[in-house]
């Protein structure tokens, strides 16, 4: 593993104020990631894992403290310059899958290559073409969400996050809307890509997920209360084989 740190937190504070209540969403966040990382963050309802991603993902700022994602003082740019950032470091996956309705897989895939101006029509489609064969979605390729299961549209979202060729992959409860199997291979897509280099960041509340990864940061309140290595990383891929046969439930 590589010991650069694509990510380092000092002391992030996230307040909203709401009329005359301030809520305190964050309360002093630090933590690097390092690129090849596969950390999940986990914590109940309301600990404030989503705001951390936003921050995270450049989606959101910060009320105090400094983040630097790859080397870069994230609180010194301009609205265009972080959509830049965004755009070419980041790629996002969400619990709702946030695909565009009537649109084919293909196309929204292709989505995030429009704001790159120098790649011609036939580069698009083929970037994209590349990414649905990495998520093994490359035969439905003409089909809309509405035609695909709740884990293609999450794979065909997963493509869409890495047309970019991103350094770095966040995801928000990615599988909060999949039964066990689906998650299982979501999980197992993700550790491929991780195995490949990606760094990845992945919200979720269930202990049986963060076991896949090599890291766990655990939030309460919006504090990090504990942040500890896997020693023993589970396998997508072995767990998937050793649940039963699909008929069976
Ligand atoms: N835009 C906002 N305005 C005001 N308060 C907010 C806003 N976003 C989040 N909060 C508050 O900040 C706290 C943390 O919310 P956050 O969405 O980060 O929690 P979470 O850990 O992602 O929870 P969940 O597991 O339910 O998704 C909550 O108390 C929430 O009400
Ligand atoms: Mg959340």
């Amino acid at each position: 593993m590589s010991s650069n740190k694509i990510l380092e937190l000092q002391q992030i504070k996230r307040e909203f104020v709401m009329g005359t209540e301030t809520v305190r969403a964050l309360k002093g966040v630090s933590f690097d990631v390092f690129a090849g990382e596969f950390v999940t963050i986990m914590g109940s309802s309301g600990s404030g894992k989503t705001t951390l991603l936003n921050i995270l993902g450049c989606l959101d700022k910060p009320t105090s403290g400094s983040y630097l994602l790859d080397g870069v003082n994230v609180s010194g740019l301009s609205r265009n310059e972080l959509a830049r950032l965004r755009n070419h470091k980041i790629g996002f996956v969400f619990q709702a899958y946030n695909l565009l309705p009537r649109t084919s897989a293909l196309e929204n895939v292709e989505l995030p290559l429009f704001y790159n101006p120098e790649l011609s029509v036939q580069e698009r489609r083929d970037r994209a073409l590349g990414a649905l064969q990495a998520v093994k979605l490359a035969d439905r390729e003409d089909h809309t969400p509405s035609q695909l299961s709740g884990g293609q549209q999450q794979r065909v979202a997963i493509a869409r996050a890495l047309v970019n060729q991103p350094v770095m992959i966040l995801a928000d409860e990615a599988t909060g809307n999949l039964d066990t199997r689906t998650s299982y291979e979501i999980m197992a897509l993700m550790q491929d890509l991780n195995q490949e280099g990606k760094t990845i960041v992945f919200v979720t509340h269930e202990p049986d997920i963060a076991a896949f990864s090599s890291r766990t940061v655990m939030l309460r309140d919006g504090k990090v209360v504990k942040d500890s290595k896997n020693e023993n990383v589970r396998s997508a891929k072995e767990a998937l084989a050793a649940l039963p046969p699909a008929e069976d439930y």
